[in-house]
């Protein structure tokens, strides 16, 4: 299974306009049974574009973010409890945007066992910075990143999905170089090999329609992690079709 993730983080999207311009893109003829398109809105276009019948019938609805605390006190958040109320199947955890706001590998782990307990598909990002990069530890940081998931016994991981989002490629419209997301892809799958997991792994970071298709070819990634390319939904639909 494929899978293609709209991330529209706090943009202001008119969905109406959103869906005519992928529309008039993405005919019949382009549907393939073996790729889930995944829209992530703000949580108020989620909770009112999720309920609509004619999308819910087309795409699979995603929350950006959720709490990590049960319902309760918490001004501003909103629970897994929540998500559930309105079926939401997935969430993106631990994005590097969010973890510049403080979000831990501790909290990640948190939010990924409420989701999982809750039956909603935890979208784990990880990803190094540029310094980290061209200091030669990106392997060790993504391990670093992923070994209080690995301990946790009591996690499924099998149940959820990793996308490898290098920082300095996020948002900059030049993705990161074949041979950079080769050597990750290929490094998070040993490490899930050992631990006998088969992980869906996606890449994030300016993937658009002119490079998806070379990307897609990277072995072990099974789809993206859409930011800017996903505001358009002519050029959505159009990285939707190279799969
Ligand atoms: P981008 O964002 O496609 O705009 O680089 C990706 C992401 O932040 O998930």
């Amino acid at each position: 299974m494929k899978l293609l993730i709209a991330n529209w983080k706090m943009n202001l999207v008119d969905h109406q306009n959103w869906l005519s311009s992928f529309d008039s893109n993405f005919n019949k003829s382009h549907i393939n049974n073996s790729l889930k398109i995944i829209i992530c809105p703000n949580f108020l276009q989620l909770a009112d574009m999720s309920q609509k019948n004619s999308l819910s019938n087309r795409f699979i609805f995603g929350a950006q973010n959720v709490s990590e605390n049960p319902p309760g006190a918490y001004t501003g958040e909103i629970s897994v409890e929540h998500l559930l109320e309105i079926g939401i199947d997935y969430c993106i955890v631990g994005h590097s945007e969010r973890r510049a706001l403080g979000e831990t590998d501790f909290i990640v782990k948190d939010k990924v066992e409420k989701l999982l307990s809750k039956k909603i598909t935890p979208v784990i990002c990880i990803g190094e910075s540029f310094e980290i990069q061209k200091n030669n530890e990106t392997k060790t940081f993504l391990l670093s990143q992923l070994e209080l998931l690995l301990k946790d016994k009591n996690l499924n991981l099998n149940k959820c999905v990793f996308a490898y989002e290098p920082l300095w490629a996020i948002g900059k419209g030049i993705p990161a170089d074949l041979s950079t997301i080769k050597t990750s892809i290929s490094y998070i799958k040993k490490v899930f090999d050992e631990y006998n997991l088969s992980l869906t792994i996606l890449y994030g970071g300016s993937v658009n329609e002119k490079n998806s298709s070379e990307i897609l070819s990277v072995d072990h990634i099974s789809g993206f992690l859409v930011g800017n390319s996903s505001l358009d939904g002519k050029e959505f639909a159009n990285i939707a079709k190279n799969f």
